[in-house]
């Protein structure tokens, strides 16, 4: 397979330093995006081509274009950190490269090569380098890297024609309130990702099929839907966007990768993290039964969530149609903080990188 250079065009007009600099002290989540973005196609029979670099804007499809009907698409999601130096560092976009390959193969998809994945990351952040937050808070610089079949006509079959696109945005809390816990609604019916499915591909289809059973935990006054596995009922899975962490005093244990749960890199992070501050970490099944009990009699300490856009969130309140409970008195726990400070210390360039994370530009 081919490698495309990645070609710069001519740019826009980017918005002014004083607009950046407004959006910069307030970004939220996904609402403001950078001046540029990259761009790289694929062909049958061609391979990866006209890799380019190009001012952000508006992409221009045929309505018959097979991804607005069949939704064969993938994507990822991975921040770049300004350093103390004010040097500017991705964190782990490998990872992110490799997990978007398997989502690729799994639907049928051309696979990009790692190493065009990382320039492409690598070109964008240098382009749009000022919209990196400043160092010494908690925010970054989102990068949506993305794959569209782009073939026009309606015929199910693996398109012949492919569009990966990166888009970037500046990141704040992904939950407005910081560290606050989030409330959960354990959904017992309604399931993401079935065994043999697509559950542990990052495909847009997963996150539309969440969607209702998210809208439902909103009327029962939750933040978010945990999701159970589809046979029993009764294994936790994870949640719509992000991984789940069960705190027993010193060991953390997370939920197996069964398959139908996306291998979260921030939860593969935190298995080395935890082991790296003297915790003890396990994956293994967890029941709906044995969460419940294990916090009513007091030995699960705390409960977390974890992924890239949520970096790691308490789990407060837990809601279901069995009842309700509530985890670690309904604040943060100490370890869920210790492991929370120390990612994003690293993360931030404040402490060393012992694993060789970071990916400086
Ligand atoms: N689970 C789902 C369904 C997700 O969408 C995400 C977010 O990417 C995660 C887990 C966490 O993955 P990561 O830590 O790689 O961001
Ligand atoms: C991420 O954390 O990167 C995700 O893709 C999750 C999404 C719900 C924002």
């Amino acid at each position: 397979m081919t490698t495309p250079t990645i070609e710069l065009k001519p740019s826009s007009t980017p918005v002014s330093a004083a607009e950046r600099e407004a959006v910069l002290a307030s970004p939220g989540f996904g609402r403001h995006f950078t001046d540029h973005m990259v761009t790289i196609r694929w062909t049958e029979g061609r391979g990866w081509h006209d890799g380019q670099l190009v001012p952000y804007g508006p992409l221009s499809l045929d309505p018959a274009t097979t991804v607005l009907h069949y939704a064969q698409e993938i994507f990822e999601g991975l921040k770049a950190y300004r350093q103390p130096d004010g040097s500017v560092a991705l964190f782990r976009p490998e990872a992110n490269a490799r997990r978007f390959q398997d989502s690729a193969r799994r639907m049928a998809m051309p696979e990009l090569p790692v190493e065009t994945f990382i320039e492409a990351c690598d070109a964008l952040v240098r382009q749009d380098i000022d919209w990196v937050p400043a160092h010494g808070g908690e925010e970054s610089l989102y990068l949506r890297p993305f794959m569209i079949a782009t073939e026009v006509g309606l015929g199910v079959k693996p398109a012949n024609e492919y569009l990966f696109v990166i888009i970037a945005s500046p990141a704040g809390a992904y939950f407005p309130g910081g560290v606050k816990p989030v409330s959960i609604w354990l959904s017992e019916d309604r399931v993401r990702a079935v065994p043999g499915g697509v559950g542990d591909a990052k495909t847009g289809g997963n996150y539309a099929a969440s969607l209702l059973a998210q809208a439902e935990a909103a009327e029962k006054g939750c933040d978010q839907v945990a999701y159970l596995d589809a046979v029993e009922h009764k294994w936790v899975e994870e949640l719509g966007g992000m991984n789940l962490y069960f705190v027993y005093g010193d060991k953390i244990v997370t939920p197996e990768l069964t398959g139908s749960l996306l291998a979260g890199i921030t939860r593969d992070s935190l298995l080395t993290v935890a082991r790296d501050l003297g915790y003890t970490s396990e994956e293994r099944r967890v029941s709906i039964d044995q969460w419940q009990a294990d916090s009513e009699n007091g030995t699960l300490t705390e409960v977390f969530a974890c992924g890239t856009a949520a970096v790691i969130t308490p789990v407060g309140t837990v809601k279901s149609a069995r009842g309700e409970w509530v985890q670690s008195g309904g604040s943060p726990g100490e370890v869920t903080m210790k492991l929370r400070d120390a990612l994003l210390d690293l993360q931030r360039g404040v402490s060393a990188d012992p694993h060789g994370w970071m990916h400086r530009l």
